[in-house]
């Protein structure tokens, strides 16, 4: 990718705590003077957004809960993640594709084939990294697939996620599934994470919130996207 922004994007299991350290994250990079676009899936347009409360709250068929998800993305990366990129912004994403690896490929048992496939179409930079009046693409390498620059990873046991999870608010679709199916998410991620050693960082969530936010916090500095912290 040609442009100068950085794709992060953050995943685990529903109940693995990334929120606060993806606000924490979007407060030192602004910090440091960056420009922060805060985002999340599926969602992150009006549009997406819709699709999401669908997603979330309507019984629907495998296939339709993928092309949707996949719907909403297009719209995501098309609107908000391929500007912000070319703006040279920090994209922090609060889920991407690994979510639908993970989901609708290893907890609902959904084709990957065909997960792969859509993922191909929806994240080929043709048309999406070209210039804005939609003319020609300013970049020459199209047909090349967007994807986070880093993947951070909240792994958490699936037990200890449902004891975070009993006291939270009304579950959605996903939220109120069994432990089994918990635990082919995370194997599921453990997947993705096999297939891209490169891009994803875990994090052991299991540990208190401080020493997750240290651990998260040093994966950047050692990337030298953020300055390591003066000593106290
Ligand atoms: P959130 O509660 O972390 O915002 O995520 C919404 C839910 O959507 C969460 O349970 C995971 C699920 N999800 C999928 O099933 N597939 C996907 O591709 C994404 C991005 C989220």
């Amino acid at each position: 990718m040609t442009h100068h922004g950085l794709f992060i994007s953050f995943e685990g299991i529903d109940g693995a705590g990334k929120s606060t350290h993806i606000a924490g994250l979007a407060e030192a990079f602004r910090a440091e003077g960056r420009s922060v676009t805060l985002t999340r899936e599926p969602g992150g347009t009006a549009l997406a957004e819709q699709l999401r409360g669908l997603v979330l709250e309507q019984a629907m068929d495998p296939l339709t809960e993928a092309l949707l998800i996949f719907a909403a993305r297009r719209d995501h990366l098309l609107r908000v993640i391929a500007p912000a990129l070319l703006r040279g912004d920090v994209v922090l994403c609060d889920r991407f594709t690994d979510a639908t690896f993970a989901y609708q490929g290893a907890g609902r048992g959904f084709d990957v084939q065909v997960l792969a496939t859509l993922e191909r179409w929806v994240q080929s930079d043709e048309g999406l990294l070209g210039d804005p009046a939609g003319n020609q693409p300013m970049k020459p390498e199209v047909d090349s697939v967007i994807e986070p620059h880093l993947t951070v990873w909240f792994d958490l046991p699936p037990e200890t996620a449902a004891l975070r999870l009993a006291d939270a608010r009304l579950p959605d679709r996903f939220e109120s599934q069994p432990l089994a199916f918990f635990s082919r998410v995370a194997e599921g991620y453990a997947q993705r994470q096999r297939g891209h050693p490169e891009r994803f960082a875990r994090i052991d969530a299991a540990q208190p919130r401080e020493r997750v936010w240290q651990a998260v916090r040093q994966v950047f500095v050692e990337k030298g996207w953020l300055q390591a912290a003066p000593l106290p």
